[in-house]
């Protein structure tokens, strides 16, 4: 059974395909218009998908939307009768926006596709972040929780899956908590006071909360309440997004917090109103931490089961994924490498193959791997065309030639295979460094990635070194799979791994197995036979407000306009003219004694 799977109109547009109950492919649209976050109708995305699996429209046997649009429209339609009068300045934008694309799903995909309406279906939006979470991992039992800023009503949801004896899948929500109540939302309206963009700036809320001390969570918990059930409730008074298009927060919330930061004041954490802002986001992100592991702790009571499933985009959160396994009672906690909207696309197609057909259950590959192959002869092309040096290496010479520059401090551009599906770089599209020194990290944040000082970088590593250099609690290597989670570097490495630990001594690890993306994992062993250490500082393979490259195009065209030192794609490595030449031996050998040195061997 032939089931693409689409997310559309709100941010992170996505396709995917699902045959025979595996998926196929997938990809967000912002890889292929090159527009971030792109959250229009994901045509090339579905385009590339069809043509990925040789398939025209017609032999779909569904197409699947990641959420109902009629439920959103109801909920936008009911909170602006609940809020009126004060809610009729954002009720004509919101109305415009349902009765625009948003309600029209159907029609759309109808009439993109030539598919019939009979077979055109629709997920809740967190059914979809449940069966991305569950259908994915590698679990045949497992507690679910789905958190995010709001779907059609639901904003948390609290449930289990399982495969029945007959093969048959259930995918149930014990509960959920209903719009305008959100943990996401809390989080987003903080991301927004402090001035980062809304759906993508949490992250910055997450790097900057290392600097804080949660010295105003209590303040935080008068906006986040607990009600008798359990459950959680906003104090609406604080907010505005309920009301008005325009701001998040009320004027009660700037009496509590203060004035918001513009986005144009840059966070000076030498002085007490850059600190407050730290101090502030170490609140908030102490109050989600706190309040998702009693969530989770009460739903292993509950289920009884050991395995827990996290989707929706505050399983983005690697902090709060990390304690939920320390403390929740859960021994093995899955993320999918697209827990977010996008991952919904690959989530609405299995939730259609396994509950709606009834088909039967079928493990998933491990992998995020999902999007298009990178074809690097476009490299040889382009460097040519621009007389720039372009060597191909056999494989051993190449991993030995990268090995020894990255050990001479250079930054690699690394493109190998399939584009991940969601926000990651997991082996496949990344930019590549060594983890030693925070030179090398500020060097990344100034002329490569051009963001703020604060954002840490994360390591990779093996799977069989990762105990070594970081403090992991059972299960920590399934949350490090795909970088979900973040966790202690152990004291004795952190000055050896000084550009990948964050000022608080953590670090959002990747831990690798060989078979995920085995020509990084053996970059990773070169590089540890030359300094005793196989980590390597790894980040996507983008500029900051740019899409994740995925052809070889992009990457040479990112390369062209920053200060990366070396592309590899495949066999092919490319140069800069200044630093063609191979990694000057003096370096190699200062490197190797300095690791030595420090016990590393
Ligand atoms: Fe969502």
């Amino acid at each position: 059974m032939r089931i693409l799977g689409i997310s559309a109109h709100y941010h992170d547009s996505a396709a995917a395909l699902v045959d025979g109950g595996v998926p196929v492919c997938a990809v967000q649209e912002e890889r292929l218009s090159r527009r971030k976050n792109d959250a229009a109708f994901p045509l090339l995305a579905i385009e590339w998908c069809l043509e990925r699996a040789g398939l025209e429209p017609e032999q779909l046997d569904a197409v699947v939307f990641y959420e109902k649009p009629m439920l959103k429209f109801e909920r936008i339609l009911t909170m602006a009768l609940r809020g009126f009068p004060r809610t009729w300045r954002s009720f004509p934008r919101a109305m415009k926006n349902s009765l625009g694309e948003k309600l029209w799903v159907k029609g759309i995909i109808a009439s993109h596709l030539g598919v019939p309406g009979r077979k055109i279906l629709f997920t809740e939006h967190h059914q979809a972040h449940a069966a991305a979470a569950f259908l994915t991992a590698p679990t045949r039992a497992a507690a679910i929780l789905t958190a995010d800023g709001v779907g059609e009503w639901a904003t948390l949801t609290l449930g289990r899956g399982g495969v029945r004896a007959d093969g048959g899948t259930e995918i149930a929500a014990l509960r959920e908590i209903r719009f305008p109540h959100s943990l996401g939302m809390l989080y987003s309206t903080f991301t927004a006071w402090l001035g980062f963009p809304v759906n993508e700036g949490e992250y910055k809320v997450m790097g900057l909360a290392a600097y804080g001390r949660p010295s105003m969570a209590a303040e935080v918990r008068k906006v986040l309440l607990r009600t008798p059930d359990g459950g959680i409730a906003l104090d609406l008074s604080y907010f505005d997004y309920h009301l008005s298009a325009r701001s998040s927060y009320s004027t009660k919330l700037l009496e509590a917090f203060g004035a918001a930061r513009d986005p144009w004041d840059p966070i000076d954490l030498s002085t007490d109103r850059g600190r407050h802002y730290a101090d502030v986001a170490a609140s908030v992100q102490r109050v989600l931490e706190d309040t998702l592991v009693d969530l989770t702790s009460a739903l292993r009571a509950e289920t009884r089961l050991p395995d827990l499933c996290l989707g929706g985009g505050v399983a983005l959160n690697g902090c709060a994924n990390a304690r939920i396994l320390r403390e929740s009672g859960f021994e093995r906690v899955f993320v999918p490498p697209a827990p977010g909207d996008a991952g919904c696309a690959l989530g609405a197609a299995l939730y259609a193959d396994r509950v709606h057909f009834a088909n039967p259950w079928r493990e998933v590959p491990d992998h995020p791997f999902w999007g298009p192959e990178a074809q690097p002869a476009e490299l040889v092309r382009l460097a040519t065309e621009d007389g720039l040096p372009c060597e191909r290496h056999p494989e051993p010479e190449l991993l030995a030639r990268v090995a020894n520059e990255l050990c001479a401090g250079r930054i690699v551009g690394w493109v190998d295979g399939e584009c991940e599906l969601g926000p990651r770089a997991l082996g496949h599209r990344s930019i590549l460094a060594a983890p030693h020194s925070s030179e090398v990290r500020d060097r990344l944040n100034r002329d490569i990635k051009f963001r703020e000082e604060f954002r840490p970088f994360a390591p990779v590593t093996t799977v069989e070194a990762a105990g070594r250099y970081f403090d992991l609690p059972p299960g920590g290597l399934r949350l490090a799979r795909f970088m979900s989670g973040v966790f202690p570097v152990r004291p004795e490495w952190r000055s050896a791994l000084a550009a990948v630990t964050h000022v608080d001594g953590s670090a959002r690890l990747q831990a690798l197995e060989r078979e995920m993306a085995p020509r990084l994992y053996a970059l990773l062993e070169a590089y540890g036979r030359r300094t005793g250490i196989p980590v390597l500082l790894n980040t996507s393979f983008n500029i900051a407000g740019e899409p994740i490259v995925n052809r070889a195009l992009e990457g040479y065209s990112t390369f062209r306009r920053c200060g990366i030192d070396l592309l590899v794609a495949g066999p092919f490595v490319m140069t800069r003219r200044a630093s063609a030449r191979p990694a000057p031996l003096e370096e190699e050998i200062a490197c190797s004694q300095s690791a030595a040195a420090s016990g590393a061997v």
